[in-house]
């Protein structure tokens, strides 16, 4: 019989990352969901059993260096190897401008958006390397790609753009393929934060989007699924855009 697949999913508690590790579980992967909230990551593994699946918690904050160590110690106990990964994990970053930004928010959303990518990325790459290779997929934003209304999470989503970027060139040659999604509104987690302002505002900014509508969870979890697929063999170094258009205007 094959082995089964497995794959982590970070943030796995959060709404993306709930759907998303579903998707996953569907596909036949066995999931390690993780995420700082671990009742919230329990509630995802719960319902994937449920339909099913396999899954397991990790509990881990993944802008801390050591808990991100223990987190893969963890899975390479349990599982021995790891075929895809989807880093998730992210907050917002304040909903300011570059003027009015909080410099604690700052280096919060940059230490986890980002530095916590990087440190998560450092450990899949080293597992997935010993098996000659795997896919990994981060999810930036639609402000990873343009200029957004908050400086911290528009500039932690660009450095994930970048940090996919080099790993894409760097390792292509030693069997992986590093992809960035890109959501753009979406009815779920962050997206909610901006869907419940006022009805006129949210009006105006959806009637900007060429789609006339707000993204799905289920619209980005297919993207990620699919990008650490076999169809996806020759995706390396992208950034898909899930964003009804938007990235087009
Ligand atoms: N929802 C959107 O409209 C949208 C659009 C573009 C990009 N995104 C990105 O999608 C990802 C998922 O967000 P979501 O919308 O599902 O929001 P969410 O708040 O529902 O999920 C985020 C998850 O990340 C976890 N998390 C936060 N900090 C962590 C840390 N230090 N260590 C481990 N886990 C941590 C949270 O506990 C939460 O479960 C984020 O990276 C976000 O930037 C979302």
């Amino acid at each position: 019989m094959a082995e089964q697949k497995t794959v982590l999913v970070t943030g796995g508690g959060g709404d993306i990352g709930r759907v998303t590790a579903g998707m996953f579980a569907a596909a036949g992967y066995r999931v390690a969901v993780s995420d700082v909230r671990e009742a919230a990551a329990a509630d995802t593994v719960e319902a994937i059993r449920r339909d099913g699946g396999r899954a397991d918690v990790y509990e881990a904050n993944i802008a801390d260096p050591e808990g991100v160590k223990s987190l893969f110690e963890r899975i390479e106990t349990d599982y021995g190897y790891l075929d895809a990964a989807f880093n998730n994990a992210g907050r917002g970053g304040g909903g300011v401008p570059l003027l009015e930004a909080d410099d604690d928010i700052w280096h919060d959303c940059l230490l986890i958006n980002l530095t916590g990518t990087y440190y998560c990325m450092k450990h899949e790459l080293r597992m997935m390397l010993k098996r000659g290779g795997g896919a990994i997929v981060n999810n930036s934003s639609l402000w990873g790609l343009h200029g957004g209304p908050t400086a911290a999470y528009t500039a932690s989503k660009h450095g994930v753009i970048g940090l996919t970027k080099h790993a894409a060139v760097t390792y292509a040659c030693q069997g992986m393929r590093i992809n960035a999604i890109c959501p753009g509104i979406i009815t779920a987690g962050l997206g909610l934060k901006v869907l419940c302002r006022p009805a006129d505002v949210v009006e105006t900014m959806l009637a900007k989007v060429p789609a006339k509508r707000a993204g799905t969870a289920d619209e980005v979890a297919a993207a990620a699924v699919w990008l650490c697929s076999d169809a996806a063999s020759y995706m390396n170094g992208h950034m898909m855009a899930i964003d009804g258009g938007c990235g087009s205007v």
